[in-house]
């Protein structure tokens, strides 16, 4: 699927990070493939295994590049020198009593953590959202990744639901699960 024409005007960006490091900003393309692929390598273990895919081996990392579908999953990757260092995507429904909510994933390269770039992708995620007219971004995750649940409570997301043993990470280890919303519009 060709990156669609709305899209288009508003990538690639320029960002600085919070170091002066500057970096693009675009959607991910379907020749991306590799360069995802070595991406996730370079995240460590105990990280890959509670992500909500499997995205060691390879075949999912394939699937998301040949069902590229921008108005169901937005991936927006993070480059420097041809090199991947962050991805992050914004899923949503177009019909149905989902269709008002959009789900967020983040991740970025060890190396570059730190330096404010999940926040950024997080808050242009929902101002793509709030633009689309989504209502309400929210997120899966492991109950004991700290670091990700201070990330999205920084960004003002509340947990809104808890879920005991709910997560079977690849290792066959349960995890609890939390829910955490952001509103994008106040409603009544
Ligand atoms: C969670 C993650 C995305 C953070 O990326 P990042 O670019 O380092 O995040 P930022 O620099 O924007 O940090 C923003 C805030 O998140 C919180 N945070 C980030 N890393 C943290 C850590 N290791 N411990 C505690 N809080 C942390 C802090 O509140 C931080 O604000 P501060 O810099 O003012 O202290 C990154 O650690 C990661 O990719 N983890 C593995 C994948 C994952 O768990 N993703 C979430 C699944 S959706």
């Amino acid at each position: 699927m060709a990156v669609p024409e709305r899209l288009l005007i508003d990538y690639p960006q320029l960002w600085e990070l919070e170091d002066g490091t500057e970096v693009t900003v675009r959607p991910m393309v379907k020749e991306d493939r590799d360069k995802l692929a070595e991406f996730f390598k370079r995240i460590p273990d105990q990280e890959l295994r509670v992500l909500k895919d499997d995205v060691t081996g390879g075949t999912v990392i394939d699937q998301w590049a040949q069902s590229l579908d921008y108005d169901r999953v937005l991936p927006l990757v993070v480059e420097i020198g041809g090199r991947i260092i962050a991805d992050a995507t914004l899923h949503r429904r177009r019909q149905g009593w989902r269709r008002h909510l959009g789900g967020v994933r983040v991740v970025v390269d060890p190396e570059f953590r730190h330096r404010g770039l999940a926040s950024r992708l997080l808050a242009e995620l929902a101002d793509v959202a709030t633009r689309e007219g989504l209502m309400r971004l929210y997120v899966e995750l492991p109950a004991d990744d700290k670091p990700a649940i201070e990330l999205f409570r920084a960004r003002g997301f509340k947990e809104v639901a808890r879920f005991g043993d709910y997560i079977l990470d690849r290792k066959g280890k349960y995890h609890d699960l939390v829910v955490l919303h952001l509103d994008l519009i106040y409603r009544e």
